[in-house]
């Protein structure tokens, strides 16, 4: 069976997102670290402009979601939002009463201490999760009461995450492994594989699009991992700790492609990570305590943002 076959199997049988959920936790061991069996420095064939102007336009601007922004309404607005945890008779509030609002072309870092809630409010942010309490727009639509199969199409237009988990499926290559997303979206599939050779150029990995996971570094599956989060062009990216388990210059990559696609392509960043360089590059700063907002800083270049605590 062919792999669009193989897709449009699963698409028909079964709830797609459901599908995706259960093959990357299957490809959780995946996570390994960033330098291979070989010894190789996973950083080697990285590209110093991941802006490379040698494919064409059309290829590179793909079909972003239209927001609908009416220069009023924050992208991201979330009021009073709980999400709790019940285990036997005890329940534990892992996000307990937030208010936040996020705007269009932020780039905002959330910090705070293990267990302060900051991937839970990345899940609910990314329509992973719903939240228990509360009401979380994006886009102007309330998201907190859907059901799996419509944040599954919302979160399939409009979020590209970057995990520390790569999430890769282990049976299939690195280009089918961007592709994926697009062939879900029902997007043209010729323009779809012409997007994913010049993501994989832009990461550096266009001689490795054959390459299945587990034949490629630490380094390279994080970037096989931030090509397939961008194949749908979504105007949001999240990020949860992406440099991480990374070597400094892997790290560095990651680092410079966030900022230009804050600065030259208007992404929304929402991005939980303790790398003060990259803090360095927030418009603001959330900090989490106990699932609560402790504070939030606002960042300039002339003063720019620290770990603060
Ligand atoms: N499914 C669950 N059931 C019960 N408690 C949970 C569940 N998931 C998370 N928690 C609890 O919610 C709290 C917040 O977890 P979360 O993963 O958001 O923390 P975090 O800030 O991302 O931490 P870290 O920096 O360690 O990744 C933690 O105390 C965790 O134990
Ligand atoms: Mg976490």
């Amino acid at each position: 069976m062919t792999l669009t076959e193989m897709i449009d199997t699963l698409k028909t049988k079964f709830n797609p997102s459901k599908v995706i959920n259960s093959l990357e936790k299957t490809a959780g061991f995946h996570n390994k670290s960033d330098t291979d069996s070989e010894g190789n420095d996973p950083g080697e064939d990285l590209k110093n402009n991941p802006y490379s102007d040698s494919v064409g336009d059309s290829v590179k601007s793909s079909s972003a979601v239209k927001i609908s922004q009416n220069g009023v309404s924050p992208l991201i607005k979330m009021i009073n939002v709980w999400k709790i945890y019940e285990m036997g008779d005890t329940e534990f509030a892992a996000l307990a009463g937030i208010n936040l609002e996020i705007n269009e072309g932020e780039f905002l870092v959330v910090l705070g201490p293990s267990g302060s809630g900051k991937s839970t409010l990345m899940n609910l942010i990314g329509c992973l999760d719903l939240p228990s309490k509360g009401t979380i727009y994006l886009n102007s639509k309330d998201i907190s009461k859907l059901a799996e199969s419509e944040l599954a199409r919302i979160r399939g237009q409009m979020i590209g995450f970057i995990f520390q988990s790569f999430n890769l499926i282990p049976t299939l290559n690195a280009e089918e492994n961007v592709t994926l997303p697009m062939e879900f979206q029902e997007a043209d599939m010729q323009k779809g594989r012409k997007r994913a050779d010049y993501l994989l150029e832009v990461v550096g990995l266009s001689d490795k699009k054959q390459n299945l996971p587990s034949q490629l570094s630490g380094g390279q599956m994080q970037r096989v991992a931030i090509a397939r989060s961008l194949s749908v062009n979504p105007p949001i990216i999240l990020a949860d700790e992406p440099t991480g388990n990374l070597d400094s210059k892997t790290g560095n990559y990651i680092l410079n492609f966030l900022d230009g696609l804050h600065k030259k392509e208007g992404k929304t960043i929402i991005i939980v990570t303790h790398d003060l360089e990259i803090v360095k590059l927030a418009t603001r700063v959330v900090y989490l305590k106990d699932g609560k907002i402790e504070k939030i800083e606002t960042c300039t270049k002339e003063k720019p943002c620290e770990l603060g605590y």
